[in-house]
């Protein structure tokens, strides 16, 4: 009998079977340069092929790792070395785009940045928008349920997609390709699939919802001096800016020093103040909402409520402020560093915040803990780094996880469980949710070879 990896060249053709010297060099993700690990990497080029893909996997029971542009977070798309990889990454076709219908289908391997650009040049927009954008495809922003900067005003990856095609680990095609906003014909199977971290299927094609691409963009940095300001501030903007408001990012003091420190970003502010916030607009009147901005801020500043702020000149200049947010190199090169996303009520953040440092301070002496986040959609990110080497990462779950249960937030607001936080699982869900977790992973992968070891325990 062939091995798995010559029944799959058979299948497939050589072109898409790279194992060998061909996997040298390749970088696990882009949190780890570390050489990939698997017995080969398959990159299909149609449905089919990842039908035929699964279908010998299966038969082989052979776990399969599914990977789309490796920015996820939790280690999902790491594989191990008995593990064939199935790459989306030649999946790239933008199939069609429907202006009245305000939609798009594609393939699932399609960079983030590359459809919006694409639907900018028709004067539409795909308004799902993270820091990855350049790396990141349709299909992990499906898988993982990507959350990102324009939540509060358009919802996750979940409420911006119309319809799937997923395939199953015996490589039966689910094609659910809806393009209606409205279909209630029997249970929403698409849902199962979003954000299941390739658990249940793997998501190959999709239709996207659009909207018109926005004329008018305002954008500022702001300086506030507590947490009840930021409060204060996006009950403000939500009102004043309504319909208008696409982001609101919160940077606490720490993390806007730490990348604004020498050989980092040029801050545009003083790099004194307790709290930054971008705000964005994005709307379709240029000089109305300019306006409505500027005297939003002005009224912000006359109260008090905004201490300092500075509103970007030109594409650069709000492209800098974005860097800020965004690029947290600076943070990245103090190794080790754990980097979490959770959420919870608005209100409890700042009680939540402090409850994490005292607990860091107390374990870890040199121990600091940089917080940024979404906010507005109870997401905060915190990049704990304990201030000494070795691996204290079980540790350091421990002092962000434990003190989330008394505010039933959430081990993850956007990035998943992959294979990073399976064991704290159980502080957001319950036995019940996971038993049928467990259960509807048992009837949609009998014999557990898609991304095994991922989301729940089997
Ligand atoms: C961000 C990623 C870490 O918001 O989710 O930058
Ligand atoms: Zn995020």
């Amino acid at each position: 009998m062939n091995s798995v990896v010559e029944q799959l060249t058979q299948v497939l053709g050589c072109a898409q079977v790279h194992s060998g010297d061909l996997l040298t060099g390749r970088a696990t993700s882009f949190w780890n340069g570390e050489p990939t690990q698997a017995r080969a990497i398959i990159y299909p080029r149609t449905t089919a092929e990842v039908s035929q893909t699964l279908a010998t996997c299966q038969a082989n029971n052979q776990p399969v790792v599914v990977q789309g542009g490796l920015t996820g977070c939790v280690a999902g798309a790491v594989s191990q070395k008995q593990d064939i990889i199935l790459s989306l990454e030649k999946m790239t076709a933008i199939e069609s785009i429907d202006a009245i219908g305000s939609t798009a289908t594609l393939q699932s391997g399609v960079i983030l940045e590359i459809l919006q650009n694409t639907l900018a040049d028709h004067g539409l927009m795909f308004p799902l928008d993270l820091g990855a954008r350049g790396s990141c495809t349709i299909g992990g922003n499906i898988a993982t349920n990507a959350g990102g900067i324009n939540v509060l005003r358009y919802g996750m990856m979940r409420d911006l997609v119309l319809g799937i095609e997923a395939v199953l680990a015996d490589g039966t095609v689910i094609s659910s390709m809806n393009k209606m906003i409205k279909n209630n014909a029997g249970y929403d199977l698409k849902q199962l699939f979003i954000g299941s971290e390739g658990t249940l299927g793997v998501v190959t094609r999709a239709v996207v919802k659009l909207f018109p691409l926005p004329n008018s963009v305002n954008c500022a940095l702001v300086a506030v001096k507590d947490f009840n300001d930021v409060s204060k501030l996006l009950s403000t903007v939500r009102t004043q800016l309504a319909g208008n408001l696409s982001a609101f990012e919160v940077m606490w003091g720490d993390y806007y020093r730490a990348v604004t420190d020498a050989g980092g970003h040029r801050p545009p502010l003083p790099r004194e103040y307790p709290f930054y916030v971008v705000i964005e607009t994005e709307g379709s009147d240029v000089e109305g909402d300019s306006k409505r901005f500027n005297a939003t801020l002005e009224q912000l500043f006359n109260d008090d409520v905004i201490i300092d702020a500075v509103i970007p000149k030109s594409e650069s200049e709000r492209h800098l402020v974005w860097q800020i947010r965004e690029d947290f190199e600076a943070i990245l090169e103090q190794k080790p560093y754990y980097l979490y996303d959770v959420s919870l009520p608005i209100r409890d953040m700042p009680r939540y915040v402090t409850e994490v440092n005292e607990g860091l301070a107390e374990a870890f002496n040199k121990g600091q803990c940089y917080v940024l986040g979404h906010v507005a959609d109870g997401n905060l990110h915190l990049f704990i780094c304990p201030g000494q080497t070795g691996d204290s990462h079980e540790a350091c779950n421990a002092l962000v996880y434990e003190p989330l249960r008394a505010f039933q937030g959430s081990v993850s607001a956007e990035h998943g469980i992959g294979t990073e936080k399976m064991a704290w699982l159980n502080v957001s869900r319950n036995e019940a949710e996971i038993a049928l977790m467990r259960q509807l992973k048992g009837l949609l992968d009998p014999t557990g070879i898609l991304n095994p070891n991922r989301v729940v325990k089997g």
